[in-house]
């Protein structure tokens, strides 16, 4: 076995899998729902651009210094910082950015386990429907069957009215997520990942060629890539194009430390950093490749042509998945069972992620509290499972309440703070704290150890790090937070 010891004797059992489970933790929620309703939201081409910038120069190499940190200190997180920071013989305060991180990780699991509740809602909705278009000898028909489209319209707000139901989805969705991180690395996270990856990808290729054949894939391609360079400066733009290369690659989150520290010695991290980011941004265009076309399909030409003219916003932020596509699917050849296998495919990459943002902070707890993994898993799974229930009350009896209402926050409940916290804050301040340490702090030597890197290839990531990242990430946090700096400026 080629498997690292971390701290409770537990590794990955390959190099494979160590790829398929940090990207099964990359591609989730983030690159389905997130990217695409962001993408609409953003007027499309110019955040994609700007996205693909972000992971390329700030993203990628912060990976890498993730992964450097955590298989060098081969502990949790914090752990691990703090062991390079003494190496370094800097300050152990250091440690405190993976602490912010985790933090971050397990408050974007307790909203993130809601989100993956209505996915598992829309699973059964799809599956009753397929099974009745199987039984009355029809299972080409489009989805849906027997719905107007208001009704279908009408199942998401249904579900938002029904607290009981949404609490009951995400527990389930938490319970599956506890067993797999309790039962440890190699028998649980790494066996989810390696089982669910290879068939996301599959489902995956099969849907966007599908909906390439369906769907009005022109329209797509120029909604995602056509864009007005005016926008490329303006810095909301910007915040949420770096807030989701971050969040799409789980950086910031300490989760690539955590991850980083079960790898094996003989690993070469540059290879697999490169071929993490390329999996991630690859799946989350090829999602909107798949989602785009098929929404659009069934727009009016001259609502579709407003948007591409960029005069109309893709309606809709989240409602892209659980409304536009199921109207869409109605419509489509054999839609009842694509539509089943998309919520599938979901469910599959949202609950291998889920794993990864559970397990930042549980590695950090058996180690710091010295209590075996079943306890600490369900004692924290448990905690992002109050503080999501709490936060689903956003949809109904707690629509109104705004606790934070400035910044970008205004006019947020508390599952929409939840994620502005963590994407446009938490993870870029994290993530900024860890490009200084690694360019500036961390012991030289000891980093040119790890990376895999060298000549050329070495120097220019040391300069993205020491220089690019922080900058430009300090750059896009204070304008993109604070927007009124550049009006007085
Ligand atoms: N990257 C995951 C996604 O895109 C979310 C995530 C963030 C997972 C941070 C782990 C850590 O859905």
């Amino acid at each position: 076995m080629a498997g690292a010891v971390s701290a409770g004797g537990d590794g990955w059992s390959s190099r494979t899998a160590f790829v398929l489970a940090a990207i099964g933790s990359a591609v989730g929620l983030g690159n389905l729902v997130r990217f695409p309703a962001e993408a609409g939201a953003n007027g499309g081409g110019a955040f994609v651009i700007f996205y693909i910038f972000c992971v390329l120069l700030i993203g990628l190499p912060i990976l890498l210094s993730e992964t450097v940190i955590g298989r060098h200190g081969q502990a949790s997180a914090v752990e691990s910082m703090k062991k390079v920071a003494i190496e370094s013989r800097a300050s152990t305060w250091w440690s405190l950015t993976a602490g912010v991180g985790m933090c971050g990780a397990l408050l974007v699991l307790a909203y993130y386990s809601v989100l993956a509740g209505w996915i598992v809602h829309y699973i059964g909705v799809f599956a009753g429907d397929f099974f009745s278009a199987v039984g009355a000898g029809a299972p080409a028909r489009g989805a849906l069957h027997g719905y107007s489209v208001d009704e279908v319209q009408a199942i998401l707000p249904a579900l938002h009215a029904n607290s009981t139901e949404m609490i009951v989805m995400h527990a389930i969705f938490m319970v599956l997520t506890i067993i797999a991180v309790g039962r440890g690395v190699s028998s649980g996270i790494e066996k989810v990942a390696v089982w669910l990856m290879p068939t996301f990808f599959f489902l995956l290729i099969g849907i966007t060629i599908y909906g390439a054949f369906t769907g009005s894939f022109g329209a797509a391609l120029s909604f995602l890539f056509d864009f007005e360079p005016a926008r490329l400066l303006d810095p909301a733009v910007q915040l949420s194009a770096l807030g989701q290369a971050l969040f799409s690659l789980s950086l910031g989150s300490a989760l690539m430390i955590t991850y980083g520290a079960y790898a094996a010695r003989d690993i070469n991290l540059a290879k697999t950093s490169v071929q993490i980011a390329t999996a991630d941004t690859s799946v989350a265009i090829i999602a909107g490749l798949a989602i785009f076309p098929i929404t659009f399909s069934v727009l009016a030409p001259a609502s579709l042509n407003a948007i591409l003219d960029g005069q109309e916003q893709v309606q809709g932020g989240l409602g892209l998945l659980f409304v536009n596509l199921p109207v869409a699917f109605q419509t489509m050849p054999a839609g009842s069972l694509i539509g089943l296998l998309f919520f599938i495919m979901v469910f599959f990459a949202a609950l291998t992620s889920a794993v990864a943002l559970l397990e930042a902070s549980v590695s950090w707890a058996i180690g710091r509290f010295k209590q075996p993994r079943w306890l600490v898993t369900l004692l924290l799974g448990g905690l992002a499972f109050l503080i999501g229930a709490w936060a689903s009350f956003s949809f109904n009896s707690l629509a109104d309440f705004h606790p934070f209402d400035f910044m970008i926050f205004s006019g947020q409940p508390v599952f929409g703070i939840l994620d502005e916290l963590t994407a446009k804050i938490l993870l870029p301040t994290s993530a900024l704290l860890m490009s200084i340490f690694v360019g500036w702090i961390a012991d030289r030597r000891l980093i040119e150890s790890e990376n895999g890197l060298d000549g050329n290839l070495h120097r220019v990531w040391l300069f993205l790090v020491r220089w690019l990242c922080p900058l430009v990430i300090t750059a896009i946090l204070l304008t993109g937070l604070f927007p009124g700096i550049l009006e007085q400026g």
